[in-house]
């Protein structure tokens, strides 16, 4: 599934309005508060975003945060600005593409913030104990529509609590579906590359979370998922979606 995710976020798509259902893209949901952070985001990243949420928490200056799956860096460049010069954001993606536009505006983003405190690198979120970062460093790591893609969630949750200091969290947006998906829908490549088939089936997720170490999931915002196009909506009958951000602790006194 690797290659099939690298070949559609790197090459399939080349914007937003590439999307073939709403899933993954949620742009007119910013609040107002964070409108004028947004307006300083490079359109050519902003045009990129593929998230179905918002993981932009408020009161983090100062803290240090990775973003799993970065994508063209939509979010990693609006968190810069809310930790400021004394924190600072890891983004972490496969897609070389991805990869090579979230790049391309450091500079550009550096220069206009007035310092500089992006960076990111090429990986596996599955295997974040790779990545040279050092464990227990994160105060709070988000993801925006990537775990659904991810065929090993646990691997993902565990290297997650590995990185986060002890009062750290995770604060993500993903994709939630209220019955498991048949495993006859789960590898057609546009229901997956769309965000849909990989989804969590929400009591599972609830359940796994747990079982990895942290506490009872925190719900932040939930909306459902509208699917309008007809042949998706047909092969995908029966099951409902929503797109949901949801907060984990750490539970120290599992693991
Ligand atoms: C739906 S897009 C979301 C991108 C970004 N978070 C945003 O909001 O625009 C999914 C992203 O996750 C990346 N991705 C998918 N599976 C991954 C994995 N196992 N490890 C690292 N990155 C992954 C893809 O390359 C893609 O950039």
């Amino acid at each position: 599934m690797d290659e099939l995710v690298k070949a559609y976020y790197g090459q399939s798509l080349q914007s937003s309005a590439d999307l073939k259902t709403s899933a993954c893209c949620d742009a007119n949901a910013v609040p107002a508060w964070l409108k004028p952070l947004l307006a300083k985001v490079h359109p050519e990243i902003c045009n990129r975003y593929y998230g179905c949420g918002l993981v932009c928490p408020e009161h983090i200056n100062g803290f240090k945060v990775l973003d799993l799956g970065s994508g063209a860096g939509r979010d990693a460049y609006l968190l810069a600005q809310l930790v400021g010069p004394s924190g600072e954001v890891v983004g972490v993606d496969i897609t070389s593409e991805q990869l090579s536009i979230s790049r391309n505006y450091i500079q550009y983003h550096s220069d206009l913030f007035g310092y500089s405190n992006v960076s990111f690198i090429e990986g596996r979120i599955e295997n974040l104990a790779d990545l040279g970062l050092q464990p227990q460093s994160f105060d709070l790591i988000v993801s925006n529509c990537v775990l659904n893609l991810s065929m090993d969630k646990s691997a993902v949750l565990e290297g997650v609590r590995n990185l986060l200091k002890n009062d750290g969290r995770f604060y993500f947006a993903d994709i939630y579906a209220d019955t498991p998906i048949p495993l006859e829908l789960r590898n057609h490549p546009v229901l997956y590359g769309e965000c849909l088939s990989g989804a969590f089936y929400t009591d599972e997720f609830i359940a796994l979370s747990q079982k990895m170490g942290f506490h009872e999931p925190q719900l932040i915002t939930q909306k459902p998922i509208i699917i309008e196009d007809n042949e998706i909506a047909a092969m995908l009958k029966g099951i409902n979606f929503c797109s949901t951000t949801y907060q984990l602790h750490k539970n120290q006194l599992t693991l």
